[in-house]
């Protein structure tokens, strides 16, 4: 197998393992899906790319290069984005737990979009004494809406730490906000979890959020212009999960979309949405080499030269997912292994069950859809080094992230 033109050996010789691998056509081919398939007639749309999935100063520089704005939910994704020159009016700031200090920042910094989680931030935007630059807000609702994902990465369920239902003290809030001068208010927010693999709630979630609308302008005179309904396209890991036909989905979202805000006669200006994972995930790959083979009574462990500071996600969501040997990809498949990393943890397993071909010491495994929430959430546990990170675009490569050192391990670390 091979990554544009280059082969996995080259490029283990070149940058050693573990490393993270990324096709930069696939992203390009996933930003074009959204770009293409999610547009009306009737209002304007934004694809709102969501850095938490993966954010690097390079992946910032081709997220602006193709006109997407950009979630951010903490300042140091901000400072990552400005450092790249990406246009702070495209920016969009979230987080559940935003001080006064952070949003007199984003302010200053001329922050586009500014996503109000809860009454307590609503306050302190109310508050802020800004004339120089008048922010979009909008607020963030929970829409108690639960939907068949992980538990983790559910993000509207009644006591979910996200958003605000929408009861009476909301709607006095909303007043407030529309009123307010030091805010242009323009609408709601609603994001449903992630890694959603059933297409029907992406469309009951839009015909509740327009039926909110429609009883905010009916009971009580509030009009709203702009809606954003989050990301959570979910992607296939392995054979088993189910694969959400993006192109249908995006057109079918925007004719309901149209049809229902007709209906409820709902002028919206413009709809946003905020993907990471279906634009990001399955363009990476993790290459690891495999050093160690080890048979307990019922086991066959693979050891990696990784670790679950690489994939957080196996330990943390007992994700699954399809990997190759690389130059065995048209062996039988006949040996169940378990694959395991470095970390001392019994939970580092990078994966838990998987059939390859017989594996040998030296050999490489490549580990696919690796793209989304895994250099974003790797670590140094048991000072392990975060691998460096490498875009392919046919035949160029870039080193977008170089490998860390030894010494960037004791950086931080007074002499004392
Ligand atoms: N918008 C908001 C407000 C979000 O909270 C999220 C994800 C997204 C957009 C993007 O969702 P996506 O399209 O990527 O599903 N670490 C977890 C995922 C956490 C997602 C948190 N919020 C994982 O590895 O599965």
């Amino acid at each position: 197998m091979k990554i544009g033109s280059y082969n996995l050996n080259q490029l283990k010789e070149k940058y050693g393992t573990p490393l993270y691998l990324y096709d930069e056509t696939i992203i390009l081919k996933n930003i074009n899906i959204f770009k293409n398939n999610f547009k009306s007639h009737h209002f304007q749309t934004e694809i709102i790319y969501a850095g938490k999935a993966f954010l690097t100063k390079y992946m910032a520089k081709l997220i602006n290069e193709h006109n997407l704005s950009l979630d951010c939910v903490s300042r140091g994704e901000v400072f990552t984005a400005l450092s790249s020159n990406f246009n702070p009016n495209k920016i969009v700031l979230h987080g559940n737990n935003k001080t006064e200090f952070e949003l007199t920042e984003a302010i200053n910094q001329k922050i586009g979009m500014i996503i109000i989680d809860n009454y307590y931030e609503a306050n302190l935007l109310l508050n802020l004494n800004n004339q120089n630059f008048i922010p979009k807000v909008m607020l963030r609702i929970n829409l108690a809406f639960d939907v068949n994902t992980h538990k983790y990465i559910k993000t509207s369920i009644e006591d979910s730490k996200f958003g605000v239902p929408l009861n009476s003290e909301t709607i006095s809030l909303i007043k407030k906000l529309k009123e307010a001068k030091n805010l242009n208010f323009v609408g709601l927010h609603s994001h449903i979890g992630s890694q959603i693999l059933d297409e029907d709630y992406f469309y009951q979630h839009a015909k509740l959020m327009l039926k909110l609308y429609y009883d905010l302008k009916v009971n009580h005179n509030i009009i709203l212009k702009e809606l954003n309904l989050g990301g959570g396209f979910g992607i296939k890991y392995t054979k088993l999960d189910n694969e959400l036909n993006l192109k249908e989905l995006l057109n079918k979202l925007i004719k309901t979309i149209e049809i229902e805000s007709k209906d409820l006669n709902i002028n919206l200006t413009k709809v946003s949405l905020e993907p990471g994972r279906s634009i990001i995930g399955n363009a990476g790959y993790t290459l690891y080499t495999i050093n160690q083979i080890k048979k307990t009574p019922h086991l066959n462990y693979l050891f990696v030269d990784g670790s679950m500071n690489d994939n957080l996600r196996t330990a943390l969501y007992q994700a699954k997912y399809d990997a190759l040997i690389v130059n065995k990809e048209e062996k039988p498949h006949h040996t169940l292994y378990k694959v395991a990393g470095k970390a001392c943890e019994s939970g580092d397993i990078i994966i838990d069950e998987i059939y390859l071909p017989e594996a040998l010491p030296d050999d490489l495994l490549l580990v696919k859809s690796t793209g989304a929430y895994h250099y974003s959430m790797a670590s140094n546990y048991n000072r392990l080094l975060i691998p460096a990170v490498i875009f392919i675009n046919n035949d160029q490569l870039k080193l977008v992230v170089r490998k860390q050192t030894l010494e960037d391990l004791v950086r931080y670390d007074e002499e004392i």
